[in-house]
């Protein structure tokens, strides 16, 4: 069992049918010993009563942000601080709207914008509320900001309907927060290479060819392995971003010298992933010397450089786990399927960079493929989106 010991969790609940089953995980909270402050929406209090809560969290209910005994001590701000994790659960498609333009009408809703602690959404609603875009553009901004999602689920609906929306198992949840508070070091041993950021292909001494790419995702993917324990070498092309210390970085600045320095890591790791924009072509001939302006016209031969992620994916020997990154701008699903085939990969990571829409923001969306199954990573920051993508390049590593 779980030890939560001094973890200080504040629950909030919302008006919906589901509110019932955040008794039962109140109750598992405290099991495993976690301090638990509950919040009540006045929805809320229709639904499960203040004193069964306080029995079960053993802490009184606070239910008002105008009460003048509780803003005795700004207890909006106190629960804020004291909070380790907020978590709404049910969270209504109302207190989703409300978080969403930040609005602070009511304690619960003005302790979320309070507090600087992680935020956990376990969603439940009709699964028509569910699906509503409005809804679905809310979530969307919700996780941009770092808010986390837990479910909803989907199946049969208290009001007879059928769909998505149902909130996730007090059980589910509970693993969710517990997964949030352990500092998993779980891939203690797991040696991991990741290439990141462009390449910079010289015209001469004072020029180069390269591309948008910002490497955050790399970055963030060699964060999130590194979190976990996992001994971490990065390879990263001309960047503006900075690694934690215990990642091990290794700078190069043109596709070739990736190749050889990714090669040579590649096969004294378990797992490879190829995340950088290379440049598909270099200068045939750099100049020595600044090309000076002359001609009306210049032309620049390019060649084309080693594939990367296709040679190490086609080492016979110490060949480690190779995924590649498919960033196409049209039928993202079957390039990255092709590539996937084509140059021998274990997984691809597609992301669909049409109009500029991934390079240089912090977050994203990925649909990965491998042989034979697929899955979608919603839209999400780049760090919740690597710590996702971690846990599925782990689950198909070890199969
Ligand atoms: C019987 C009943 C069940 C409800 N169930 C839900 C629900 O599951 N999810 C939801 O988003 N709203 C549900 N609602 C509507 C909310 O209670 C309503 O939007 C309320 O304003 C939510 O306020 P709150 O977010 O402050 O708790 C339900 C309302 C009733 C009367």
């Amino acid at each position: 069992m779980i030890n939560l010991e001094n973890k200080r969790i504040v629950v909030g609940i919302t008006g919906g049918i589901a509110a019932y089953k955040t008794i039962e995980l109140i109750r598992l909270l405290r099991k495993a010993n976690a301090q638990v402050r509950v919040v009540l929406t006045p929805a809320a209090a229709e639904f499960v009563t203040p004193l069964t809560l306080q029995a079960i969290s053993g802490n009184a209910v606070a239910q008002s942000l105008l009460d003048p005994q509780a803003e005795l001590a700004m207890g909006h701000i106190e629960l804020a601080k004291w909070a380790d994790v907020v978590l709404i659960a049910p969270a209504s498609a109302d207190v989703i709207a409300r978080l969403t333009v930040g609005m602070a009408n009511d304690l619960l809703s003005t302790i979320c914008l309070a507090t600087s602690a992680p935020i956990f959404l376990a969603p439940a609603m009709n699964q028509q509320m569910y699906r509503q875009a409005i809804t679905q553009q809310n979530l969307t901004a919700l996780l941009s900001r770092g808010i986390q999602l837990i479910g909803p689920n989907s199946g049969e609906q208290a009001c007879g309907d059928v769909g998505a929306g149902r909130m996730s198992e007090p059980s589910e949840i509970f693993t969710a927060l517990c997964h949030h508070f352990t500092v998993q070091q779980d891939l203690l041993g797991i040696h991991v290479a990741i290439t990141a950021g462009p390449t910079r292909e010289a015209i001469d001494p004072v020029r180069y060819i390269s591309n948008h790419s910002s490497g955050k995702m790399g970055f963030a993917i060699a964060e999130a392995f590194a979190k976990r324990g996992a001994t971490v070498t990065l390879i990263a092309g001309p960047v503006n971003l900075t690694a934690s210390p215990n990642i091990h970085r290794i700078d190069v600045t043109s596709a070739q010298e990736m190749w050889q320095t990714a090669l040579e890591s590649a096969v004294k790791n378990h797992i490879f992933i190829g995340c950088a924009a290379v440049a598909d072509y270099r200068i045939a001939d750099i100049a020595d010397q600044k090309i000076k302006k002359s001609a009306e016209e210049m032309t620049l031969k390019l060649v084309k450089n080693p594939d990367i992620i296709a040679d190490v994916a086609h080492l016979t020997e110490k060949r480690p786990f190779t995924i590649g990154f498919a960033a196409e701008t049209q039928n993202v699903a079957d390039y990255a399927k092709d590539k996937l085939t084509r140059k021998n990969l274990d997984m691809i990571c597609a992301n669909d960079v049409s109009g500029g829409q991934v390079f240089g923001q912090d977050h994203n969306a990925l649909h990965l493929f491998w042989k034979n199954g697929e899955k979608a990573l919603p839209q999400a920051d780049k760090n919740t989106l690597a710590e996702a993508l971690v846990s599925e390049i782990m689950a198909r590593y070890r199969q």
